[in-house]
């Protein structure tokens, strides 16, 4: 009796052993993989293009989840849908790890201040917090924007607001609708600047 149970915790241990080592393997998987990413993305996700978007710091589930939905046509852009083809899920799983531990670099954009005032006092009215937590940092599905590219952030809102992007369950579709251009100019100014 104790011989079995003693066996079976032998085994319990080793299992829980070998999954550290698998970890790290993943990552080391993922910065290889990563690679194919570095001429647009950086080579750690801080991408040196405003149009391309950083993956440095971002949530490794939405990260996961972009690249299943450009993979599977739900997002659809005509330089990402081919390179998220390549992917398999592991693939997938173990780059997403890779760039959401790399550390994020501030912006560079020059922001103009009165333009970050009216942005996060738009951000306050709309409540953009209810979803991506406190300025901006993202959570799990929803991603962090805090510091993200200033041509990038415009274009997403957008896309949204014209119903070009639409694998967001609606959520960003809505709010969009309510924000003019200016507003969507302002919202950027501010979310590129916060650190
Ligand atoms: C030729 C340039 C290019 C290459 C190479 C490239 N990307 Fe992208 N990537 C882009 C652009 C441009 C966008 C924004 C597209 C859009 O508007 O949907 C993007 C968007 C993304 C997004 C969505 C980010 C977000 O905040 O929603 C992810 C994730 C991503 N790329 C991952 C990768 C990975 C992983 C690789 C390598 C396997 C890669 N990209 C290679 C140009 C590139
Ligand atoms: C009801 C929840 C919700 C609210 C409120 C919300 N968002 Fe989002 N937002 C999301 C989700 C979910 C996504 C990711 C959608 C996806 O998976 O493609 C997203 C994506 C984004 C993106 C694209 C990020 C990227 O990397 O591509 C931007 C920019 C953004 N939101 C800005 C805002 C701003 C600005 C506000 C307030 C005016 C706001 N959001 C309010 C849920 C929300």
């Amino acid at each position: 009796m104790l011989q079995k149970f003693s066996a079976s915790l032998a085994i319990a241990l080793a299992a829980a052993l070998s999954q550290v080592p698998a970890m790290a393997q993943d990552i080391e998987a993922g910065r290889l993989k990563a690679q194919a990413c570095a001429a647009c993305h950086g080579v750690d996700g801080n991408s040196p293009t405003a149009v391309v978007p950083n993956l440095a710091g971002q949530s490794w589930r939405y990260l996961y989840v972009q690249l299943k939905d450009y993979k599977e046509g739900r997002r659809e852009n005509p330089l990402m849908s081919p390179m998220a083809q390549a992917l398999s899920r592991d693939d997938m799983i173990n780059i997403a790890n890779y760039f959401a531990g790399q550390k994020a670099n501030p912006s560079t954009f020059k922001a103009d201040d009165a333009k970050i005032k009216l942005g996060k006092a738009k951000a306050d009215e709309t409540l953009c917090a209810m979803c991506h937590m406190a300025a901006f940092a993202g959570q799990n599905e929803i991603p962090k924007v805090a510091g993200q590219q200033y041509d990038y952030i415009v274009q997403q809102m957008l896309d949204f607001k014209a119903r070009k992007r639409t694998n967001d369950a609606g959520n960003m579709t809505s709010v969009s609708q309510t924000l003019s251009e200016t507003d969507i100019e302002n919202l950027a100014h501010y979310i590129t600047s916060i650190r």
